[in-house]
């Protein structure tokens, strides 16, 4: 059996090299995570990137096992930030030296929707004197709605898989037209086509999730050759058909530990792309983004979502909250950044380097 010390130093790996540090144990994790701490170190260097997030809508079309604001949950208060008041968000981002914002809501699909995307894109760049980098996390849409918004300046696209296997894809989400794996796939080729950084990701610690899934999600997003990550561990959400399966889970410091290990095999698998310290990390630790900053993430999304709306978009359960206003928290998390021996890279877009490289272009 190859010495673990040796499959941690190697350039491919295997499905099987993948599985064994997946479900390494003691000193193993630390040498993986020094291993992709170095590795990240070397091929992104220190430098955290901010992306203010708005989280400017909980209104969702549909119905997703896991999630606490799917459309089957009557106890959700529903809310719809105004265009006036996102580009308030978008102003402070930019006046903040953010370098970009990422615009996330629930799945809807509809003329109206798609104009009013494209004319809030117009105004941010507006604002902005067009330097404002613009990332968009609104769910499946048609190929023609893709090339729309990236033509009125959106140039990164978050679509998680949130499993790349079918089956279990098929246990989280309703079996019917609206939630269907193949299409959630060719949108992620649709978004490339269409020029954008494509960013995807899977929850972790799911039930009936194995290693071997875990595995095949990270080899899954090798071959699809993504610019960004964004994963974290799944939790929970009493308000969910997913809740049923409780019992079946690991532990959350085991489901913690576990993302962490999916984030630094994941560097060691793609030295460049952009890896986000999910917000669900921090739900379970309140060092985890940190945590994973230190050992292979290089992205951090501060919610800039205004305060009253910011309690409704409750994925999961514990989703923190923050307390402290925005400048406050900036530099609050500006300290930490610097306790890990990183540095904020303000008023960049802090493009994945991965991009710039299979796109032969600048990255800014
Ligand atoms: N636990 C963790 N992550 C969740 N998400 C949705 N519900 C949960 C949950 N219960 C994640 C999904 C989605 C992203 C916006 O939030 O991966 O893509
Ligand atoms: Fe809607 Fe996204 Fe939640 Fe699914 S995960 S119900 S698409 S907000």
């Amino acid at each position: 059996m190859t010495p673990f010390s040796e499959i941690i130093h190697k350039d491919t790996f295997t499905r099987d090299d993948i599985i064994r540090m997946l479900t390494c144990t003691g000193d193993e994790i630390n040498e993986l995570f020094a291993r992709s701490a170095k590795v990240k170190e070397e091929n992104v260097g220190n430098v955290v990137y901010f992306r203010g997030l708005i989280e400017f809508s909980n209104i969702c079309s549909k119905n997703c096992y896991y999630c606490g604001i799917r459309k089957g949950n009557r106890h959700v208060k529903r809310y719809n930030i105004s265009d006036d008041e996102i580009i308030e968000a978008a102003r402070f981002a930019y006046e903040n030296d953010f370098g970009s914002v990422v615009l996330q809501g629930g799945e809807l699909e509809s003329e109206a929707y798609t104009a009013r995307i494209e004319n809030l894109l117009h105004r941010i760049k507006e604002i902005s004197d067009d330097k404002l980098g613009v990332t968009l996390s609104v769910g499946e849409q048609s190929p023609e709605v893709y090339k729309r918004w990236f033509a009125a300046g959106a140039h990164r696209y978050l679509l998680r898989i949130e499993s790349s296997d079918q089956q279990l894809y098929y246990k989280i989400h309703p079996t019917e037209k609206k939630h269907r794996f193949e299409r959630r796939i060719k949108a992620l080729h649709d978004l490339r086509e269409a020029g954008y950084q494509v960013g995807t990701g899977v929850m972790i610690g799911l039930p009936f999730q194995t290693a071997e899934n875990l595995a095949d999600d990270l080899l899954f997003m090798k071959n699809l050759d993504i610019d960004m990550c964004g994963m974290g561990p799944y939790i929970e959400h009493h308000e969910t058909p997913l809740y049923q399966y409780k019992d079946l889970l690991l532990p959350l410091e085991e489901r913690f530990v576990l993302s962490l290990k999916m984030i630094a095999i994941l560097r060691l698998l793609m030295k460049n792309i952009n890896i986000a310290a999910s917000t669900a990390l921090q739900a379970i630790d309140p060092f985890g983004r940190e945590k994973a900053l230190q050992l292979g993430a290089n992205i951090i999304m501060p919610n800039i979502t205004p305060g009253i709306y910011r309690d409704d978009y409750n994925l999961y359960e514990n989703k923190p909250k923050i307390t402290q206003n925005a400048e406050d928290y900036k530099r609050f998390l500006e300290e930490r950044i610097a306790q890990i021996g990183n540095v904020v890279g303000y008023n960049k877009w802090g493009d994945s380097l991965h991009f710039k490289e299979r796109s032969g272009g600048e990255a800014g």
